[in-house]
């Protein structure tokens, strides 16, 4: 008998392509350590310790081993087995990794995936939600993976980010400083077109409603720069230090909040 692999979506095809190299662009440089930080912070403050939880478009792992090491229980997933396969071998080689399972899984068919329920929680770091596009579809499955009362914490890349707009203009360029504000843009990553949509903190509040509540949100790399910024602000590092600080004191302001680069989405599974 003949079998045949499952064809790869674009998202799969486009990630795979930058697994090799995601940790050295982003993971490691100082922007995306500084945005990763921020959010670490918040979560330490929301999630159950040691709980369940549900981590999608997990990439190479990074937030899974950080969680894996507090003593939470982790189940990654991410559409792209190259990033699954980057995160498997950075977990065997740190302790606590053996609390991970990575799983290669879609967030639109997160329902399928073949792990323990329930989870105590939920987390998506970095916009991969902002690859999704039925983000209802997603609140229903999640609904029914997560205990009532548990926390999702979901970071996407915001509509409108002050310094991208700012920092396009500087170098004349508004198509790319605008390029968010229609909601949708199709970016070009290996080779791959792949869709991207921006919806905006009542968007995603809408979406989820019918299955839980928005609690708060939290702007992420507000005065700290988006990474394309990274040459010129690792050569500032006692900038970027102080630009944290001013995050961290303005990060739950009112509006303030949603025009960084990304925004942080606390939501909780409504008990209905
Ligand atoms: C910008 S990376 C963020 C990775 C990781 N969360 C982090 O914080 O570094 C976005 C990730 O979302 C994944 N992704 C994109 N679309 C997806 C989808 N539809 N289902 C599951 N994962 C997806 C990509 O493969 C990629 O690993």
């Amino acid at each position: 008998m003949i079998s045949f692999a499952p064809q790869k979506t674009a998202a799969a095809l486009a990630f795979d392509s930058l697994a090799a190299g995601y940790d050295d662009v982003f993971t490691n440089s100082s922007v995306g350590r500084a945005q990763r930080s921020a959010v670490w912070e918040c979560a330490q403050n929301i999630f159950t310790p040691r709980c369940r939880l549900l981590e999608l478009n997990c990439g190479t792992g990074e937030d899974a081993i950080h969680f894996a090491q507090q003593g939470f229980e982790v189940t990654s997933c991410d559409v792209s087995p190259a990033m699954i396969a980057q995160a498997r071998r950075k977990a065997l080689q740190v302790p606590a990794g053996d609390n991970i399972r990575f799983y290669v899984q879609a967030s639109e068919s997160i329902a399928d995936l073949p792990a323990r329920y329930p989870f105590a929680g939920a987390f998506s770091n970095f916009s991969g939600l902002n690859c999704v596009k039925d983000l209802d579809g997603l609140a229903s499955s999640l609904a029914s993976m997560l205990l009532p009362g548990s926390p999702a914490l979901f970071c996407f890349s915001t509509r409108y980010c002050l310094w991208e707009t700012a920092w396009y203009l500087l170098h004349a360029d508004l198509s790319r400083g605008s390029r968010r504000w229609n909601g949708y843009h199709e970016t070009r990553l290996g080779g791959i077109t792949l869709p991207v949509y921006y919806p905006t903190r009542e968007q995603i509040r809408h979406s989820f409603a019918h299955k839980f509540r928005l609690v708060g949100v939290y702007g992420i790399g507000i005065t700290v720069p988006p990474s394309y910024v990274e040459p010129w602000i690792a050569e500032h590092p006692g900038l970027l230090r102080t630009l944290q600080k001013i995050d961290a004191a303005i990060r739950r302001l009112p509006v303030i909040n949603t025009l960084g680069d990304h925004m942080l989405l606390h939501l909780e599974r409504l008990h209905t």
